[in-house]
């Protein structure tokens, strides 16, 4: 999969995303991510990207026919590419549009500086995107922890590293707590089950852990997770003795 950054400061993207997994996935030529320097595509001898907004005000504002060009440019290489604009006013990221992008097969991410995009940018991407209710001074750490999310779905890329399929939200539910050696640890001992053997038995209090989990942090996600009858059993009894311990 071909992940393209556009940015005005390339440097900044090299070294989080060369190590560990993503280096090794990048080395096996399952993923490659490029950051281009949009100051390649500006006009003149400055190579202006930004310049001061109509109408007043603070702040600099990037230039829409850089942007253009540099779009124009790396769609010619890769046609099917889906352009992603980072932006605090996009739709929030979630899993499930990691999963779903890594259908693309090629993305070109924006990244935006200063007061951000002149507003016709908006009109030369397919998507636009926010990490959060907050607001960054830069979109390069918004791509690349989307890059990130997205980049360790890409068939090969865990490897026997971990399971994308167990994870948080892959079914909607946060995933069930984990334990290591030693058996105790100040005082607070592994769970019997985890240390019986019992696979059906493991699986079920997995089960059981994750809705619990879900409904104490996230009760929102049980909205739209996909849940059996046995598990909306479970959440019917959790859910009454919180109650009766209220
Ligand atoms: C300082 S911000 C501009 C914010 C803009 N003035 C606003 O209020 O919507 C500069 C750039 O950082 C990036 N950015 C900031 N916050 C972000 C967020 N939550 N998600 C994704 N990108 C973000 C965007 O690319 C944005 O153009």
């Amino acid at each position: 999969m071909k992940f393209d950054i556009l940015t005005l400061f390339p440097d900044l993207c090299a070294s989080p995303l060369s190590g560990s997994i993503l280096g090794k996935a990048s080395d096996r030529g399952l993923i490659t991510i490029q950051a281009h320097n949009l100051r390649d595509w500006a006009e003149g001898r400055h190579q202006v990207t930004d310049d001061i907004p109509y109408g007043g005000g603070d702040g600099m504002v990037m230039k829409p026919e850089p942007v253009a060009k540099a779009l124009t440019a790396l769609r010619q290489q890769n046609p099917a590419a889906r352009v992603l604009l980072m932006t605090p006013q996009g739709r929030t990221f979630r899993q499930s549009d990691a999963q779903r992008l890594t259908e693309a097969g090629s993305l070109i991410f924006v990244c935006g500086r200063y007061e951000g995009f002149d507003e016709r940018i908006r009109t030369l991407v397919d998507d636009e995107f926010s990490l959060g209710d907050f607001v960054l001074t830069g979109g390069e750490l918004a791509a690349m922890v989307m890059i990130d999310a997205v980049a360790r779905l890409v068939p090969g890329v865990l490897g026997s590293a971990g399971s994308a399929l167990t994870d948080s939200f892959a079914d909607g539910l946060l995933e069930h707590p984990h334990y290591t050696r030693p058996v105790e640890f100040n005082g607070l001992r592994v769970p019997d089950v985890l240390l019986s053997g019992h696979h059906a038995e493991i699986a079920r209090w997995r089960r059981r852990q994750q809705l619990q989990r879900t409904l104490e942090r996230r009760p929102d996600l049980l909205d739209d997770a996909p849940l059996s009858e046995s598990d909306r059993a479970i959440l019917k009894e959790l859910r009454s003795s919180h109650e009766a311990k209220q």
